[in-house]
């Protein structure tokens, strides 16, 4: 099979590492990739926001199946171009990933579900809004309806902060996505990642991650794209993972197919469980990054197969094969992320780490100068690890991370405290 990935992080360099190991894969292109991807696939420079210049390159390939990895072409509706042209494609349509894409719609779709989560309103303007937060008081918690990557929420503990969020969305600070908000109950509880596979009929969960969003040690300082993870989530008990199959994503998977948008592609279930009850926080379209760094490690080579029968409707006839084992992802990042940061550091010693089925480097925004590795984002690296405990994965992330040379960057020293 002929395989093109969509994407350029960490999150497709692991996707890219778990379908290589499959002997289903014939040849792999990656576009537009990075230099740790480059090294063990073809890259291609592609604007993969535009679903004819995707069809056209998968064609002239002989591209048998495309795996898209961030939300930005799915909500620009790339799968459905390549459904079109009967290009077999993992990810949802324009229309069901709307469920990332818009934080009204999904509120909608769980309330026609009954799947538990916060109680909420919308609005589309700001006296209103601000009314509703002074009625609510705080905390409360404050969202821009569109996509805005990652940005886009606000928890505030302080009915100013609310306000303030209100003034900045309605200002213009997130563009287009912020013209409408959600505001939301505040949830307690401890969080969790969710991931299941999808088909427009079946579901088949295939793992749980916990993820770091803020920077700094203890959980501290300014939200970032996610500093490092583990897998599984110790807080998913079997019980809980029963209570969010059921009450949530089934019921969600009904209502998206009873309103002919039936999901198919990777759902992230992002969860506040509290006293044994999962409420939905999020749903994103796609893996997370970094979680996906972790499931990749673990699932391996099935991982590809898995997300072809998901494609090709198959899902009810799949099983995934359990290792009992633990994995964890360590982001290193250019100093000052997710501040401003420099870019174009050169990174030395990753030669020598190894890489075998337990132990990964998994570039997410490098670029190869004058044949050096150089950093190119603000998340650089993703050093993960596979471990018959979460100790033996941390050890191992963390010896491979303290043998990379790059004063210019860092990495939090605490990944998993919660679980370890
Ligand atoms: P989201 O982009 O929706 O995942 O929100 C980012 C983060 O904000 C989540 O991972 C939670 O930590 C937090 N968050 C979002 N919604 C709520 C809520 N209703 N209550 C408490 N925390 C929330
Ligand atoms: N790590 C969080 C995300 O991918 O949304």
């Amino acid at each position: 099979m002929n395989i093109l990935i969509l994407g350029s992080g960490g999150r497709e360099h692991s996707l890219a590492w778990a379908v290589m190991q499959n002997p289903k894969c014939d040849k792999l292109i990656v576009a537009p990739g990075n230099a740790g991807i480059a090294a063990i696939a073809a890259c291609a420079k592609l604007n993969i926001l535009d679903g004819p210049t995707v069809v056209e390159f998968a064609l002239e390939n002989s591209i048998d199946f495309v795996i898209v990895g961030p939300e930005a072409p799915l909500a620009a509706g790339v799968a459905d171009t390549l459904r079109d042209a009967n290009i077999l494609v993992f990810g949802p349509s324009a229309a069901a990933a709307q469920l990332e894409a818009s934080k009204n719609f999904t509120k909608e779709i769980c309330a026609a579900a009954k799947a538990p989560t916060a109680d909420y309103a919308h609005f589309t303007d700001a006296e209103a809004a601000r009314a509703y937060i002074r009625e609510q008081g705080a905390p409360i918690v404050v969202k821009a309806d569109g996509l805005a990557a990652g940005k886009g929420v606000i928890v505030a503990m302080t009915e100013d902060e609310a306000l303030a969020a209100i003034d900045d969305m309605f200002g213009g600070e997130f563009g287009s996505a912020g013209a409408e908000v959600v505001i939301e109950e505040f949830m307690e509880g401890e969080e969790a990642s969710f991931f299941v596979l999808c088909d427009g009929t079946d579901v088949l969960p295939i793992g749980t991650a916990q993820d770091h969003k803020r920077v700094g040690e203890g959980d501290t300082g300014p939200n970032t794209g996610g500093m490092g993870a583990y897998s599984p989530a110790p807080v998913m008990t079997d019980e809980i993972t029963r209570k969010a199959l059921d009450e949530i994503v089934r019921p969600t998977m009904a209502e998206m197919s009873k309103r002919e948008m039936p999901y198919q592609g990777v759902l992230y279930v992002g969860l506040m469980i509290k006293d044994g009850q999962p409420r939905l926080v999020e749903y994103n379209v796609r893996f997370g990054d970094p979680e996906c760094q972790v499931l990749m490690m673990r699932l391996g080579a099935q991982a590809m197969d898995l997300m072809h029968a998901a494609a090709e409707s198959r899902l009810g006839k799949m099983r995934v094969n359990w290792a009992d084992d633990h994995a964890m992802t360590v982001v290193m990042a250019a100093k000052g992320y997710p501040g401003s940061y420099k870019k174009g550091s050169r990174i030395n010693g990753l030669e020598d780490l190894p890489e075998t089925s337990s132990e990964m480097c998994f570039h997410a925004g490098t670029s190869e100068t004058d044949g050096h590795i150089t950093a190119s984002g603000g998340r650089v690296l993703n050093v993960t690890a596979r471990g018959r405990t979460l100790a033996e994965a941390r050890d191992r992330a963390y010896a491979m991370a303290d043998a990379i040379d790059w004063p210019e960057g860092f990495f939090r020293r605490d990944i998993g405290w919660r679980a370890l």
